[in-house]
């Protein structure tokens, strides 16, 4: 933090709220040679200046290096980004633009601004860029992008299938994995597409999900756009058997017992994973509840997946509607075990060994 942001808002506070320590001196008594700056400047994968001053840009443009901030950017050589925030009045100066394009032609990333209200009155350029905008332009740019131009379809959540206008047959799958999928693809460059089931769960950043509430809704969602897709997560728990009659009235109460004859749905994973020229490289789960190996090899070759990602359910830890799990991930060469943790990180886990094993499937 510049002196300037402290008097916005306090160290403390921002600590409290990021979780991580906040560098404010120049010179830190508490690093070992009092080098603090040159400890950060190295450590750094990327610096990131949000928000940044008319001051703050027009510092860095010209070498200066009197505070931590200005410091540590001079002295960095990882990739800079700038995401700016000023009046339109001072963003519109050509003293300011000048120093942008002095920053550009040294390699400098600029992220925003937006045009809009200010925090001054007026309305124009200078907005900072939302947080989440800047994130996704960061990952996009980044090293980390694995995914970069990959189009991504993901299924997500439980389907419905109705017995009549009031009731329906679902299961206990809330979303938040194929949620957290398809953020971590968003995250490392994919295009994602995500296709729902009924779910209470905000979209990630930008994204609208196609809605479908039915197994034949989602299979007729899924096969007819896969083929514009390299990567097929299906990590819906689509229902395997809807009631043969959807009555179109209320059923009444009648006798003391009822039976409801069902039949089984389309496999939407296998559909896919047999389409004939397939090139997808494609995804499926497995929730058990008991001989999770046996079980979930046994739909890895009798689906012709790609890979499949099982999971236990029923048991006390993770699982449905949960916010952590653990995932066993089987291929026809290999596994591996990615243990208990939240839904995100275990979201980018698996993106990252889908992208791995993408990669080595299509260089052979
Ligand atoms: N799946 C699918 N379409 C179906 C049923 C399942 O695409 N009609 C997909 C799921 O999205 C998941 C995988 O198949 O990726 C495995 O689903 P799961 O319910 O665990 O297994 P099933 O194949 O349905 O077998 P069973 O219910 O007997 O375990």
């Amino acid at each position: 933090m510049t002196h300037s942001a402290t008097q916005f808002i306090s160290p403390l506070t921002f600590q409290a709220l990021s979780g991580n320590p906040v560098a404010l001196d120049l010179l830190d008594a508490d690093e070992e040679n009092a080098m603090g700056h040159i400890n950060l400047a190295r450590w750094a994968d990327i610096v990131l200046i949000a928000p940044a001053t008319a001051n703050s840009i027009a510092k860095f443009s010209l070498g200066f290096a009197d505070d931590l901030l200005s410091t540590v950017f001079l002295a960095t050589n990882c990739p800079l980004y700038i995401a700016p925030a000023m009046n339109q009045a001072m963003w519109n100066k050509s003293v300011t633009q000048e120093n942008i394009q002095r920053l550009k032609s040294n390699g400098v990333h600029f992220i925003g601004p937006e045009s809009g209200d200010q925090a001054c009155g007026e309305t124009g350029f200078g907005r900072m860029s939302e947080p989440n905008d800047i994130v996704i332009a960061l990952l996009k740019n980044s090293k980390n992008s694995i995914l970069q131009g990959i189009n991504v379809l993901i299924s997500a959540g439980p389907t419905r299938e109705p017995l009549d206008p009031v009731r329906y047959i679902t299961n206990r799958s809330s979303g938040k994995m194929g949620y957290a999928l398809a953020e971590a693809a968003l995250n490392v460059g994919a295009n994602v597409t995500l296709i729902s089931g009924p779910v209470n769960l905000s979209a990630p950043h930008k994204l609208q999900p196609i809605n479908i509430e039915t197994a034949e809704q989602m299979y007729h969602a899924v096969l007819s756009r896969v083929d514009k897709y390299d990567i097929y997560i299906g990590a819906a728990a689509v229902a395997d058997y809807r009631p043969v009659v959807c009555s179109s009235q209320k059923i009444k109460k009648q006798a003391d017992d009822s039976i409801i004859k069902l039949q089984k749905t389309r496999d939407i994973l296998a559909a896919v994973a047999s389409l004939p020229k397939n090139s997808c490289f494609v995804v499926g789960f497995a929730a058990e509840t008991d001989n999770l190996e046996f079980y979930a090899k046994n739909k890895l070759t009798q689906k012709n997946l790609d890979m499949i990602a099982a999971n236990w359910v029923g048991k006390e830890q993770g699982g449905f509607d949960k916010d952590e799990n653990a995932l066993q991930i089987y291929w026809n060469s290999g596994n591996k075990s990615l243990k208990m943790t939240n839904k995100t990180q275990l979201a980018e886990q698996l993106i990252s060994l889908i992208a791995e094993k993408m990669n080595e499937k299509n260089t052979t």
